[in-house]
């Protein structure tokens, strides 16, 4: 299994008591496989994807296990080093907190490349100028010199999701790498993203609050409430047939125009009753 995460906990002290953050996650990615975690603000999908990478709370403590392609990333042992740098790359929750401000593109975005696989500075650049260019960003070796504020979000969110894909990671964690973009933007970027997906057999995480993208995307759907899994679903019939009473609660509150399908990620129409 590429992404295998058994029974998480993760705990976060307290003076009052500790504070459950995650209440036994279990879920899995297959390589190819894009996989939706679904839930309300706050219930933990972000921790829950940063914690493959280990990159916990301070004092966090935690158990259960993690594996990406078999590899432990939790516990001591240091198959956290091969993960982040090889195996799984990182869509963080919002591209201009994950970019520094005050460095250049071509800086940021070759960092891993140059000071973690020891690639000469000049491949890394025509490296990440392919990428650019994969992603559909006009002009790259210019945007190299460019600094966030001068890109807009739908570009940011390209340069992010090169730069992840920079050193051929097996797995994606895409933490809503489209909730922040318009929906044409939005559209665009998905878009890029199933084509790599698919050119690149890219098993994807793709975290989310929004169920009906979700449904449109993701071949399967997991759904967490307060810190724990509480459904899991093919995607396509989380609103035909939602079995659990929080899945139908969500289901219900995602506004769609009545009388009307909703249109599908792709633009394209959905089966008939497939998102009622
Ligand atoms: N570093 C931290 N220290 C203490 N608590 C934290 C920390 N990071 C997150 N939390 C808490 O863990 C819970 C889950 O947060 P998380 O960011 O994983 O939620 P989320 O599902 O990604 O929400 P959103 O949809 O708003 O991004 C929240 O209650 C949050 O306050
Ligand atoms: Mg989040």
């Amino acid at each position: 299994m590429l992404l295998d995460i058994h029974d998480l906990h993760l705990t976060v002290p307290r003076a009052e008591g500790p504070r459950h953050i995650l209440r036994g996650v279990s879920l899995t990615v297959a390589q190819g496989e894009t996989v939706g975690l679904v839930g309300e603000s706050g219930c933990g999908k972000s921790t829950t994807a940063r914690a493959v990478l280990r990159l916990l709370p301070d004092r966090a403590e935690t158990s259960g296990t993690i594996t990406v392609q078999g590899i432990e990333t939790t516990g001591d042992g240091d198959g956290v080093h091969e993960v982040r740098t090889r195996r799984a790359g990182m869509i963080f929750q919002d591209p201009r907190s994950s970019l520094n401000p005050v460095r250049r593109i071509g800086d940021s975005a070759t960092e891993r490349l140059v000071h973690v696989h020891g690639v000469p500075k000049r491949e890394a650049r025509a490296r990440i100028i392919e990428l650019f260019a994969e992603v559909g960003l006009r002009d790259p070796a210019d945007l190299l010199r460019c600094y966030p504020h001068q890109l807009s979000g739908g570009m940011l969110q390209r340069v992010v999701i090169a730069s992840a894909l920079s050193t051929d990671p097996e797995l994606l964690l895409a933490d809503e790498a489209t909730s922040a973009l318009d929906v044409t933007t939005q559209a665009e970027v998905l878009a890029v993203l199933r084509r790599l997906r698919r050119e690149r057999e890219l098993g994807v995480l793709f975290i989310t609050h929004d169920l009906l993208l979700a449904a449109a995307y993701c071949d399967r759907v997991y759904v967490m409430r307060e810190g724990a899994v509480v459904d899991e679903q093919p995607a396509r019939s989380l609103f035909e047939d939602p079995e659990h009473p929080y899945t139908q609660a969500l289901a219900r509150a995602t506004p769609r125009l009545p009388g009307r399908d909703a249109p599908r990620a792709d633009g394209a129409r959905p089966a008939k009753g497939a998102l009622r």
